[in-house]
């Protein structure tokens, strides 16, 4: 998303941006495991979201524009469950564009709040936002939500909540961290309040690998937009050109993974210290959890969610669903 030109006033921002010092942590902590991994929260500085947008344009990357399809023909069923003076809340929003389906259909929405760990990307998109809609509060919170968010001091309008997190986020994260996450999000609701959440399905590992290593390149340079941050954030000398974006669906974790591969022998510091990579080896960078409806209703029950409904496209290839508190 390019800086905005069109910039509406937020109602309030807060700043619960995590420390560089998480970044650093993360990085030498994963870098020193055996097989290397730094959690994919990380991909997203600027350039990192920018990409991200760039990649749901891709032909290959059908998850947006699938989601969309089906938010497009259920916004008035959603309308219908949300009422009126509903207060929507979308962790992990980006660049806040699915949220129009939702804001279009609601019944007089009485606010938004974008919250995301990637700051001057939230802080546009809801400019942006507050500019198309000029009577609703828009409030943007900048946190990282795998830790605890304390939205109770924040000056959110009172009014029925709706917690919307699209995009199969919630796929990034292993399932004991998945859970973890949706009980987050379920003690942000109060009784009468919902979840409406996307989460992407099984299907075709060529489908699948080709989502995630698209023909443009755009998957590849994300990855390894990573490897440039760690340099220019964490005072890393890493040869970015010596690495090559790899995308590979396991199908037993029913996952399709994400990693930088070494293309030689090297040695390389980041904040003063050392690794040494073999070529082949590799840096785990992301998880994309795929699930069956089975699947994904037993991960909300344990978490004490109950799927009230849900809703898929023709080909069955994405889920939306609507979880209250069991
Ligand atoms: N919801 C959008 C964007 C999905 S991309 C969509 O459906 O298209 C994932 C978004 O989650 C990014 O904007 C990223 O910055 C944000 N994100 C990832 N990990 C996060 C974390 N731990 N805390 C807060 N935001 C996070
Ligand atoms: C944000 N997240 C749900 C995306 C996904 O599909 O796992 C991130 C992404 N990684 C590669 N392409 C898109």
């Amino acid at each position: 998303m390019t800086p905005s030109q069109n910039a509406g006033a937020l109602a309030f921002f807060e700043d619960l941006h995590p420390p560089k010092s998480r970044f650093l942590d993360d990085v030498l902590t994963g870098l020193a495991k055996r097989q290397k991994s730094i959690p994919p929260k990380h991909f997203y500085d600027a350039k990192g979201s920018a990409l991200f947008d760039d990649i749901t344009g891709t032909d290959d990357y059908y998850v947006t524009r699938t989601e969309l399809g089906i938010l497009d023909g259920i916004a008035d069923d959603i309308a219908a469950r949300a009422g009126k003076d509903t207060v929507v809340i979308e962790p992990g929003s980006g660049s806040s564009v699915k949220i129009d389906r939702l804001l279009n259909a609601l019944d007089a929405p009485a606010a938004y709040v974008g919250l995301d760990i990637s700051k001057d990307h939230l802080i546009s998109a809801c400019e942006d936002l507050a500019a198309r809609y000029p009577g609703l509060t828009v409030g943007a919170i900048c946190a990282d939500f795998t830790q605890a968010v304390p939205l109770g001091e924040f000056p959110i309008p009172d009014g029925r909540r709706l917690v919307f997190f699209p995009g199969s986020t919630i796929g990034n994260f292993e399932p004991d961290g998945a859970r973890s996450l949706l009980c987050r999000l379920r003690d942000w609701l109060r009784p009468g309040d919902a979840i409406l959440i996307g989460a992407d399905r099984v299907k075709s590992a060529e489908v699948l690998e080709n989502a995630y290593d698209d023909q443009q390149g755009v998957t590849a340079a994300f990855n390894l937009n990573l490897l440039t941050r760690i340099n220019r954030e964490l005072n890393g000398d890493i040869d970015t050109g010596a690495f090559s974006h790899r995308a590979v669906w396991n199908a037993e974790l029913s996952r399709v993974e994400m990693h930088l591969v070494a293309n030689r022998d090297m040695q390389f510091t980041v904040s003063g210290q050392t690794f040494a990579m073999k070529k082949g080896e590799t840096i785990h960078t992301e998880n994309s959890h795929k699930f069956t409806i089975d699947r994904f209703t037993a991960l909300a029950a344990s978490a004490d969610l109950s799927v009230k409904t849900h809703w898929s496209d023709d080909r069955g290839y994405f889920t939306l669903y609507w979880l209250e508190r069991a």
